[in-house]
């Protein structure tokens, strides 16, 4: 049976967080070892360039650190191939050519890029690359041919071009391209964690209230101290609120024993159980869960070196592979000047 191509890809603008492994790391481990996919797994420094130009170095070195975070969640080199995008030339190739089968009103009515351009206060000055990244985002959905894409919704306008994309090449050209599938997780993966300030925040780097998996255990401790609870519990014998409130949205996504989750949530509604408690018991099963991450990163971290061969040997791979589908595509539209018989008039 030959396996399915999966692609998925992260910005490196730091290092990632809870909200990211609920979110898709989980989901992209249970797939990676499925074994039902030839996966790839892309950092797209280029991407998290188009909005953070002015600090190369802080997309650069998270680059490394993204790669310690993949590599310590599980994500096996062997498994997954793991590419630095601006070290698959083929990708900036794509993007010239599938600039030509998109308007700009197609792109201006990107509803992501719309909402980012509002909350990073480009105001009249956005800068091209970043109203262009989806067509390039497109050719790193395409230069491997991916089926499936596991992603949030929020890049569902990215997939929905990527696939008008491939229908234009395909038909004005030659049949080369795949239209790419979204695989949405279901709604416990896809569940957006809050950050620790509170329920109606998603966690977040810029808005400073993310659980890192790298923290290490005093710092998440003193994190779940930070964390809101029901503003209304003051003393432990008053009857608190569970829904809303941050350390118990917590314990429902992480705690593997659910009974005790119910019997706290009980005893919390009817009073007599205060935060700390609750809290504490969220220390240890987070502590349970992330101690065996941080040291799979830290013993990782030791070897520099070997995380970098691990990083260039997956863009090499990436960069065959883009070679191969460029060709292609240049072939398709009759580029391929020195590689093929020429009619001399
Ligand atoms: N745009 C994605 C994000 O912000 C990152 C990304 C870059 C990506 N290239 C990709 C996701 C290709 C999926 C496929 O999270």
């Amino acid at each position: 049976m030959t396996q399915k191509v999966l692609l998925t890809g992260d910005r490196p603008t730091g290092r990632l967080h809870l909200g990211h492994y609920v979110g898709s790391l989980l989901a992209r481990v249970r797939l990676q070892n499925s074994g039902d996919y030839r996966c790839f797994v892309l950092i797209a420094d280029l991407q998290a360039l188009t909005d953070n130009f002015k600090e190369p170095r802080l997309v650069a070195d998270s680059v490394y650190q993204v790669a310690l975070d993949y590599l310590a969640v599980g994500l096996d080199p062997a498994l997954t191939t793991i590419a630095i995008q601006s070290r698959v030339p083929a990708l900036a190739e794509l993007t010239v050519i599938y600039m030509n089968l998109v308007t700009l009103a197609r792109l201006q009515r990107n509803p992501t890029v719309k909402s980012e351009i509002a909350a990073k206060g480009f105001g009249g000055s956005v800068p091209t690359g970043f109203v262009l990244y989806p067509i390039s985002q497109a050719a790193d959905i395409t230069f491997c041919k991916a089926d499936v894409v596991p992603v949030g919704a929020d890049q569902l306008p990215m997939l929905e071009l990527t696939r008008e994309i491939a229908r234009s090449f395909n038909t004005l050209y030659a049949s080369v391209l795949v239209e790419p599938e979204a695989l949405l997780g279901d709604d416990e993966q896809s569940r957006r964690l809050p950050g620790i300030t509170g329920n109606d925040t998603k966690m977040s780097k810029s808005l400073n209230n993310a659980i890192y998996l790298a923290d290490d255990a005093d710092t998440l401790r003193a994190k779940v101290w930070q964390m809101f609870t029901d503003p209304g519990h003051l003393r432990a014998s008053d009857p608190g609120t569970v829904e809303g409130n941050t350390v118990f949205t917590y314990l429902d996504v992480f705690a593997q024993d659910t009974q005790r989750v119910a019997e706290m949530k009980e005893h919390y509604q009817h009073g007599g159980l205060g935060d700390v408690k609750v809290k504490n018991y969220l220390v240890d099963v987070l502590e349970d869960r992330l101690a065996p991450i941080r040291r799979r990163r830290a013993e990782f971290a030791a070897d520099p070196a070997l995380v970098w061969d691990m990083l260039r040997a997956g863009s090499e791979v990436a960069a065959g592979v883009g070679e191969q589908t460029l060709a292609e595509v240049k072939a398709a539209m009759g580029l391929d000047y020195f590689g093929r018989a020429h009619n001399v008039l």
